[in-house]
């Protein structure tokens, strides 16, 4: 298959283009687009043989559920059941944008959908090419992120194209994706919201209004006693060098670090670095391979995936990161470089070490 590409613009897409890649979810293809969080890979999610395609384009486990996008509230009202006024609330503080909802599916989204759950998570994008696809297509759409399982999610439509290229009908590529980290996934289905995936809203912001909110326990026992938790989450977002994630106070990570790629560095390997620019700087020994992650938390969430694609990428071996304080966007970051890590985490304080 070929994959077909349409350059469009972020804020005004070209109809044109947009029809084109409309018509080719409704006919039961598959279509890559780009929202505000990361681009998606989309398919009817109406049409079971269609979001069927979607697993086997990237090689995902059919145990692992996809959400589905809407673009106006009626077809909230189509895809879920029982919806509680909460999700109306929520919806209309945080829609469009990177908030996903979790609520009670209806009968006519197919099970595959929710890999068999009675649940359905929801979002309205923020992006503007998202919307003027979803408004074409006339359905609600289902869209994980479009990389490969596994590998980091695609911000760019090359990223996009690497991972997806000759699987998929159609790429609209509108630049970069604004974010970089995907959407907030918040479960109304229990007695108590839960978030069970930090990501472009920060948690604070929805406390505000809920304060009894619960975060799924693993992204809050990220500290640096943390040593080792291998085998506690599947493997995701990895890119294919060894991602040495530290923890502990600045000055203790920053030797433990330095120390690492000093021994990688004599046994002949390469190293690279996820570290904001003003730390990455000043590392000795320098890294095989440069990469600008910015400073602040929000250039950081913007680069991440395309930092550790572009490692890869350059053929490093080693890539060296940290946590972050775990305020706002930090919580975001440092669950995908959890998982990135695999779980593993490296108490740079710790003697043992
Ligand atoms: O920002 C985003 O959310 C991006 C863009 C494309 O919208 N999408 C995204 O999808 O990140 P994906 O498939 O990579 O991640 C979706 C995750 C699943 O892995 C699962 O953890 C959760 O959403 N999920 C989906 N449906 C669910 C459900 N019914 N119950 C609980 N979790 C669900
Ligand atoms: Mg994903």
């Amino acid at each position: 298959m070929v994959t077909q590409i349409w350059h469009v613009d972020s804020a005004s897409p070209d109809p044109t283009a947009v029809n084109a890649a409309a018509a080719i979810l409704r006919a039961g293809g598959l279509v890559a687009f780009p929202t505000e969080t990361v681009y998606g890979l989309g398919a009817n999610a109406l049409d079971a043989a269609a979001v069927a395609r979607i697993f086997m384009a990237k090689e995902r486990p059919a145990s692992d559920p996809v959400i589905v996008h809407v673009h106006e509230m009626a077809q909230l009202a189509l895809v879920a059941v029982e919806i509680p006024p909460l999700a109306y609330i929520l919806a209309e503080r945080f829609w469009p944008g990177p908030l996903t909802l979790v609520l009670r599916r209806a009968a006519v989204v197919p099970a595959s959908v929710s890999a068999g759950r009675d649940t359905v998570a929801v979002r309205m994008p923020g992006h503007p090419v998202a919307l003027a696809l979803l408004k074409a297509a006339q359905v609600p759409v289902a869209a994980p992120s479009a990389n490969r399982f596994a590998r980091p999610s695609a911000t760019t439509a090359d990223h996009v194209r690497e991972d997806l290229d000759g699987r998929i009908e159609g790429i609209l590529d509108a630049g970069s994706a604004w974010i970089g980290v995907e959407s907030t996934i918040l479960d109304l289905t229990k007695t108590v919201p839960m978030v069970l995936r930090p990501g472009g809203v920060p948690v604070e912001r929805l406390r505000e209004m809920l304060p009894d909110l619960e975060v799924v326990s693993r992204h809050l026992h990220i500290t640096d006693t943390q040593i080792e938790a291998p085998g506690m989450l599947l493997k995701h977002y990895a890119p294919h060098a060894e991602l040495r994630l530290y923890a502990g106070t600045a000055e203790s990570v920053q030797a433990a670090m330095q120390s690492h790629a000093a021994v990688v560095r004599r046994d002949g390997r390469s190293f690279g670095l996820l570290l904001p620019d003003r730390e990455a700087g000043a590392f000795r020994p320098q890294p095989d391979v440069q990469f600008s992650l910015g400073d602040t938390a929000e250039e950081i969430s913007h680069r991440l995936f395309d930092g550790m694609r572009f490692l890869d990428q350059n053929g490093v071996q080693v890539i060296l990161a940290h946590l972050f304080n775990s305020e706002g966007l930090g919580l975001t970051l440092n669950d995908r470089l959890f998982r990135a890590a695999e779980g593993r985490v490296i108490a740079a304080d710790d003697d043992r070490m």
